[in-house]
């Protein structure tokens, strides 16, 4: 049937309509939020690439555990600046490092929350990178240990997922073992499988203090310009033993997303990281875009791609809009 029997409009009318044949929706529960630990006390720092999103002292993370639960958001993935950084990266397995401090005081004060965290070495080592150094490049095997050791004193300190987002090679294997090893084996690994050294990342390093001090990450993350890759990284992944898939950043890879989904079972992450949500919050602040239905658009699309979760700098936005 055609035009003038057949008429699309037909079912746009009004919003019952709409609402009846929409076939995506956001669920606040699928929505991450980031946080970023800082040392100290009372703090609470705005980053100023990142208008909305504040660096906080480990004390106020039982307040900010409250509002997301009041929200209806369930989930967190965190990210530390520690106090102290070397060459290989050792505040980020530390008994008492920030991030171990941090999942232990929101299990304590939080239990409800479902604590995932970043497993990589860039916000600990002095150079900025995400592995141990041999001469200026990052030795793959040599960064697996301690990766791996990194997941086991989070998993340790109560932490419900573990995420790696270095790009080293076999780091799933590895910090499935040591999980198990170490009697882990219920400890689940969302695996930033198909990460790419993007430029949207420039707000988080400010954020993170985790720049590269020399050269870029192009060894170990994703060319932009390739997708079959992105399917390789998936299914060594997968082999690896990853529970869940991440794609990263979202919103320019959304037929990555797409591509996943159709060839995997797993659940899917996305990572809509901070220079897209600078990108939005800039724009609108200067009145050029509707900042709040841009979002929605944005977020909407990552799950139509085909993602299942979506970690954003949005989640509390989002959530109070779908109240
Ligand atoms: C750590 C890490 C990064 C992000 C998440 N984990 C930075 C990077 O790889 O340079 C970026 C997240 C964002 O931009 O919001 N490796």
């Amino acid at each position: 049937m055609v035009f003038p029997e057949y008429r699309p409009r037909r079912l746009r009318r009004n919003s019952s309509f709409r609402s009846l044949i929409r076939e995506t929706h956001l669920h606040t529960s699928q929505l991450v939020y980031p946080l970023f630990i800082m040392p100290g006390k009372k703090v609470r720092q705005e980053v100023p690439s990142m208008p909305g999103v504040f660096r906080l002292s480990i004390d106020q993370l039982a307040s900010e555990a409250k509002e997301l639960l009041a929200l209806g958001i369930n989930s967190v993935i965190l990210f530390g600046l520690p106090e102290h950084k070397d060459a290989m990266g050792s505040g980020a397995h530390a008994k008492n490092g920030i991030i171990q401090k941090a999942i232990r005081e929101l299990k304590n004060k939080s239990p409800g929350l479902l604590v995932i965290t970043d497993v990589c070495l860039c916000e600990y080592t002095d150079h900025g990178h995400c592995g141990c150094l041999i001469d200026e490049e990052v030795d793959n095997d040599a960064t697996l240990e301690i990766l791996a050791k990194t997941a086991v004193s989070h998993a340790q300190a109560g932490a419900d997922i573990v995420a790696p987002s270095d790009m080293m090679d076999g780091r799933v294997a590895e910090i499935r073992a040591s999980l198990d090893e170490n009697y882990f084996d219920m400890i689940p690994i969302m695996s930033y499988a198909v990460k790419y050294s993007s430029a949207f990342y420039g707000p988080f390093r400010d954020a993170a203090d985790c720049a590269p001090q020399f050269g870029d990450r192009r060894s170990y993350q994703m060319d932009p310009a390739n997708s079959r890759e992105a399917l390789r990284e998936a299914t060594l992944d997968v082999a690896e033993g990853a529970d869940f898939l991440m794609v990263k950043p979202a919103v320019a890879y959304l037929d990555i997303i797409s591509k996943l989904r159709d060839e995997f079972d797993l659940p899917i992450a996305a990572y809509h990281v901070s220079g897209e949500y600078a990108m939005i919050k800039a724009a609108a602040e200067k009145g050029w875009i509707d900042g709040e239905r841009v979002m929605q658009e944005t977020l909407l699309s990552i799950k139509r791609a085909g993602a299942d979760i979506i970690i954003t700098y949005f989640a509390k936005d989002m959530a109070r809009l779908l109240r």
